[in-house]
């Protein structure tokens, strides 16, 4: 077992570079497999959702090769089977991305019922309903999703609510559909644009990604690309605010500041000093933090990847914050672990009020999820004395090298591995 063991207190200053968008990533690698041709793929993050989408594309025939620490060749010339087993896609919410690329590949996919982090009820309908639409027979029958089409041709597609994933499956499955496929109601994120930049780059014809009508003109055949990942605004975002919660002053690089608006609006309101360059952004701390109130939403509204990180803030903030969850059902597990740290938080159903204490202290604590488990470790760096963090495996999920650029900044934090043996002769 690992854990995070933070001495807080210590003002966060200095440069962090980002890394490459995980929820760009995870549908761009998948997305290759769409080509007739290798692809290579620059700014790929360094992380264990990567490793599992390496593991899935070679299970599948595909040959992976890393050219460097963060590029990668992907050849889909021999793809054998477009089966995704239980035992890889249970660990990763985005393996359900292997339907969409599989579909418009080989014209059939079956794959486990994905895993990742548990938000509440995660269902694939508006998935299944796309690919429906298309011409594709779908079943879920003992865990497995299958779906199937001798043809698939375009269509005219409503989704009933707003979602990332289905907007990502089904423009894979379109690309290759017989005419023009019109996405109503798509997600926006800045990880669908660079979806689509991306397969519009192996020649496909999408139009409209980053707005919510996007249409794609089915083409007949896919070549290869070379292609870099757009920085990772989650993780921007998360030192953003580990700047102001530590009273730092962090120089966040290698990001693309507009996709950070909504983060850099509350964070100001909240009383950090944001100062935006061209490719980075700088936060510093230091002041008062005052009360603040936040609603998660679609991009470009404050992203629910974002709510566990603000809330730690407003804990240490003057006064109470209300924080709406209006994405996911039960995206407030965390709150039992920040209340260990003194935090004043209640919750009932999607909507926390967060009494404001000023300061945390540290304890043991349980990262629940991957952005949990970032919020853990900002409330653990702006805490007092010692926080032990465990279950880490879910930070590594998504956040490359997380202590080592925290330590650069000037964190007094390790990662701690604890042999099995030496757990077992603790129980
Ligand atoms: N939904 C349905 N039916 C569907 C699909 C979604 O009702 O068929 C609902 C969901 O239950 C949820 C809402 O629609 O209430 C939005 O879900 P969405 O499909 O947008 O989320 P997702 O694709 O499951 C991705 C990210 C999440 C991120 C959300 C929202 C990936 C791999 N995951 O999830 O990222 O929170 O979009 O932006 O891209 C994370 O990185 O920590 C993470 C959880």
């Amino acid at each position: 077992m690992e854990k995070y063991i933070i001495k807080g207190g210590n003002r966060l200053h200095g440069e962090v570079t980002i890394s490459g968008a995980k929820n760009a990533a995870v549908a761009i690698l998948p997305a290759a497999l769409l080509s007739d041709e290798p692809c290579i793929i620059e700014n790929v993050p360094n992380i264990s959702d990567i490793d599992i989408t390496i593991k899935i594309l070679l299970s599948l025939g595909a040959e992976v090769k890393m050219l460097d620490k963060s590029t990668l060749r992907i050849d889909p010339r021999r793809i054998r089977t477009p089966v995704v087993e239980y035992d890889l896609a249970k660990n990763m919410r985005a393996s359900y991305y292997f339907l969409g690329a599989l579909l418009g590949k080989v014209g059939r996919a079956r794959v486990s019922m994905p895993g990742g982090c548990d938000l509440g009820a995660r269902p694939v309908d508006q998935h299944l309903k796309g690919f429906n639409s298309l011409g594709a027979e779908c079943a879920v029958d003992h865990g497995m999703i299958h779906v199937q089409a001798d043809r698939l041709v375009g269509a005219h597609i409503y989704f009933d609510v707003v979602t990332v994933g289905a907007t990502i499956n089904v423009m894979m499955a379109a690309v290759k559909a017989d005419g023009l496929t019109v996405i109503e109601n798509a997600a926006k994120e800045p990880h669908i644009v660079d979806l689509a930049n991306f397969l519009n780059s192996m020649g496909a014809d999408i139009m409209g990604a980053g707005t919510d009508v996007i249409k794609i003109r089915g083409v007949k055949a896919l070549h290869g690309a070379h292609y870099s990942i757009i920085p990772d605004q989650i993780e921007a975002g998360t030192f953003m605010v580990a700047a102001a919660a530590t009273g730092g002053d962090i120089l966040v690089r290698n990001v693309i500041p507009k996709h950070l608006e909504s983060i850099t609006v509350k964070l100001q309101k909240i009383g950090a000093y944001v100062e935006e360059f061209d490719d980075s952004i700088r936060v510093t701390g230091g002041g008062p933090l005052v009360k603040a109130n936040v609603k998660t939403m679609p991009h470009p509204g404050f992203p629910t990847d974002m709510q566990p990180q603000i809330t730690t803030l407003l804990t240490l903030a003057e006064g109470t914050s209300i924080v709406t969850e209006s994405i996911f059902d039960n995206r407030f597990k965390y709150v039992d672990e920040l209340r260990r740290m003194g935090a004043d938080i209640s919750v009932d159903g999607r909507v926390a009020v967060v009494e404001g204490v000023g300061r945390l202290m540290g304890a043991p604590v349980k990262a629940t999820d991957l952005r949990a488990g970032a919020a853990l470790v900002i409330a653990g760096l702006a805490a007092s004395g010692i926080t032990e963090i465990e279950e880490i495996h879910h930070i590594e999920r998504g956040y490359e090298d997380m202590e080592k650029k925290l330590r650069a900044l000037g964190a007094d934090m390790k990662k701690i591995s604890i042999p099995e043996s030496v757990l077992a002769q603790a129980l």
